[in-house]
């Protein structure tokens, strides 16, 4: 629930603005973090400063608009680094490009812009579908499967080891690594498991580096700047970056949309009735189920929206919530697939937008077509209890289903 709180806060915090919104970890919201996000707005007013909630206090928008407008200013609103995954402080790596201010991290992301643009994703359609027909194959007859495993997983996993260039046998470590990653219960293995993930990534940097491919590793190791090489070090945060940005966003949103349909199989019906829409389908469960955040913070005063943000005050952009603005979208609660199409939050705006918003689009109308040609009706397994993990990024843990 959220309420008005008293911790301390900062005097130029007015009192009114003070909430406690019981985000992440919250009982309400572990139960069901969509219905919660999706009802932040009768609760809550569109910029407040939440305290009390285990992800620190600050600020935290849940308009479009004025989330549209933070992400879009560079000049008052800074990436901190990403607390969740703890580096080695005397041998520290950027987490490139979201750790990089302008003008430095264009030119990291034009490194791989063509492979990642509308035009450039499409060379990577037929190889995504033959990976989603050859999960499907291994349960598709045999009328059930734990979704989450066999295929939220290892399909966005199989697509990324192909982007990036790395052999597919690796696919159950990097399953294992994701996983442990994600979830906040794990944090006191991060910083190991982020060591095992440096051993392999570097040693793959090196074998890059003496056999280069058109891959996207390959191409960040021999990348150049005004004809100098990028930082060993810079190489490695990018190519980690990518691995953690790339694989547990598309899985949540993944599970959390088929969730949703083994809920709903009067809607499944009127997604299996009309295969020429997916792109709009595709978007509209896009933006109902956005799985993550934009952290930011002050580097200097601003007035936002009649309130002054003080330089060094933390700023959420609670993007899933966003994206059920009501002073965007009408209904927007109801999930719409002939919805006149808006920018959608999910992928977040500004300099630091997603660079794989094209490829995960892709991944998930892929998945979606090729799911539902060939089971149209499925539901969850009887008895199942649906449990959320706390984490930087939402979705359930299990997803069992039956046809
Ligand atoms: C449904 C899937 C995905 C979602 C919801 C998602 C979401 C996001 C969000 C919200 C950000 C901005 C974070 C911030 O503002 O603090 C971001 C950035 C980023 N994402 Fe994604 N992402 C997805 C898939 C991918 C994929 C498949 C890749 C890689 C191929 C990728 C690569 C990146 C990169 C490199 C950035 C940093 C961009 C920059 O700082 O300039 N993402 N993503």
């Amino acid at each position: 629930m959220a309420t008005t709180a008293q911790p301390k806060v900062p005097d130029h915090v007015p009192p009114e603005l003070v909430r406690s919104a019981d985000i992440i970890v919250g009982e309400e919201f572990l139960t069901d973090p969509y219905g919660y996000m999706s009802t932040m707005h009768e609760r809550l007013p569109r910029l407040f400063y939440n305290v009390g909630s285990a992800v620190g206090d600050g600020w935290m928008t849940i308009s479009q608009p004025l989330a549209f407008k933070a992400l879009r200013d560079g000049d008052h609103f800074g990436v901190p680094p990403l607390f969740i995954f703890p580096r080695d402080e005397d041998n520290w790596f950027r987490m490139i490009p979201l750790e990089i201010a302008s003008p430095d991290h264009r030119k990291f992301r034009n490194i791989l812009d063509p492979m990642l643009s509308p035009r450039g994703v499409l060379a990577l359609e037929a190889d995504i579908k033959a990976l989603a027909n050859q999960l499907l194959d291994t349960f598709a007859d045999k009328g059930e499967c734990e979704f989450t495993k066999e295929f939220a997983r290892p399909l966005p996993v199989m697509v990324f080891l192909n982007f990036m260039g790395l052999p597919l046998d690796r696919l159950d470590q990097f399953v294992k690594w994701v996983v442990a990653l994600i979830q906040f219960a794990e944090f006191d293995r991060a910083k190991e498991i982020m060591e095992e993930i440096e051993e392999y990534l570097t040693t793959v940097i090196d074998q890059k580096r003496a056999n280069p491919d058109d891959k996207a590793i390959s191409r960040i190791v021999h990348a150049t700047f005004d004809g100098e090489p990028m930082t060993e070090r810079d190489v490695l945060g990018f190519t980690f970056f990518l691995f953690i940005a790339g694989i547990d966003t598309v899985y949540a949103a993944l599970n959390n949309s088929w969730l949703w349909m083994a809920r709903n199989p009067d809607r499944v019906k009127e997604l299996v009735a009309d295969p020429d829409n997916r792109d709009l389908q595709t978007e509209e469960l896009l933006r109902a189920f956005a799985p993550t955040f934009s952290g930011r913070y002050l580097t200097q005063d601003l007035e936002l929206d009649g309130v002054l943000l003080k330089k060094g005050d933390r700023f959420t952009s609670f993007l899933p919530a966003c994206n059920y603005d009501p002073e965007v979208w009408d209904n927007p609660r109801e999930i719409d697939f002939k919805r006149v199409k808006k920018p959608i939050l999910t992928f977040t705006g500004g300099i630091h937008s997603c660079m794989g918003g094209h490829l995960a689009r892709l991944e998930f109308r892929i998945g979606l077509n090729e799911w539902l040609k060939r089971i149209p009706e499925f539901s969850l397994k009887p008895g199942t209890a649906i449990r959320y993990t706390p984490g930087g990024v939402v979705g359930p843990d299990s997803v069992p289903l039956v046809w």
